[in-house]
């Protein structure tokens, strides 16, 4: 399993941010408008200027109502994954599109009460599917059991011969990492950010997924 880590809680520390980096896989960009959140994040351009350093190849999670506008900003720091809510739109289809004739994979998110049957339709169309284990909107929350889509999404990706990879989001720490064990990406942001060593807390994370 690969760690994408979320800096959404240490957003204006660049060092914190370069050692983020350094101990993870990938770079999770939440992307807040305050509208399909509560509150926004800043201004994509603001993030991008802190964001020099990274060099892990970047998870794009979009929580916003127009997704399209956002998709054009993030363009900019050439993801590898943008993923939108499927609660933000009546038109998936035409997003997956938007998002594909960009040449960048496409992710479809979750929310934690959003059953999985919701998006079978598009699972042949997608590249990664983001299962929330908590209320879309800040970091440091308690996870919320959602193992059984992920058993569900394995079963479905079989079943129908599909290669999207499922990743999991919010309230990861060495404890319940290991109920996620299934899945291929895990989201970790405040277990890492909120301790002195990021290293420490990546090895506790390593350690955890090898009982
Ligand atoms: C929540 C965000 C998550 C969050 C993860 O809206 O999508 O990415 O930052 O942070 P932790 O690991 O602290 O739950
Ligand atoms: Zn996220």
């Amino acid at each position: 399993m690969k760690i994408s880590g979320s800096f959404l809680t240490i957003q204006d520390d660049q060092n914190k941010i370069t050692k983020l980096n350094e101990v993870t896989d990938y770079m999770h960009f939440d992307v807040m408008d305050g509208k399909f959140t509560s509150r926004p994040t800043l201004p994509f351009k603001e993030i991008i200027d802190k964001t020099t350093s990274v060099t892990n190849p970047k998870d794009i999670h979009l929580m916003v109502i127009d997704i399209k506008k956002y998709v054009d900003e993030v363009i900019k720091v050439k993801p590898e994954y943008i993923t939108f809510h499927i609660e933000a739109t009546f038109n998936p289809k035409d997003i997956i599109k938007y998002i594909k004739n960009k040449n960048v994979k496409v992710g479809l998110a979750l929310n934690p009460e959003t059953e999985t049957q919701t998006i079978y339709k598009y699972l042949n169309q997608v590249d990664l599917v983001l299962v929330m284990s908590v209320h879309p909107g800040a970091g440091g929350q308690k996870f919320i059991d959602i193992t059984s889509k992920i058993k569900d999404l394995k079963k479905y990706r079989e079943a129908n011969n599909l290669n999207y990879i499922i990743e999991i989001d919010g309230g990861i720490n060495d404890e319940t990492i290991k109920k996620v064990k299934d899945a291929d990406l895990v989201v970790v942001g405040s277990y890492i950010t909120n301790h002195d060593s990021f290293e420490t807390q990546v090895n506790n994370l390593r350690r955890s997924l090898n009982e």
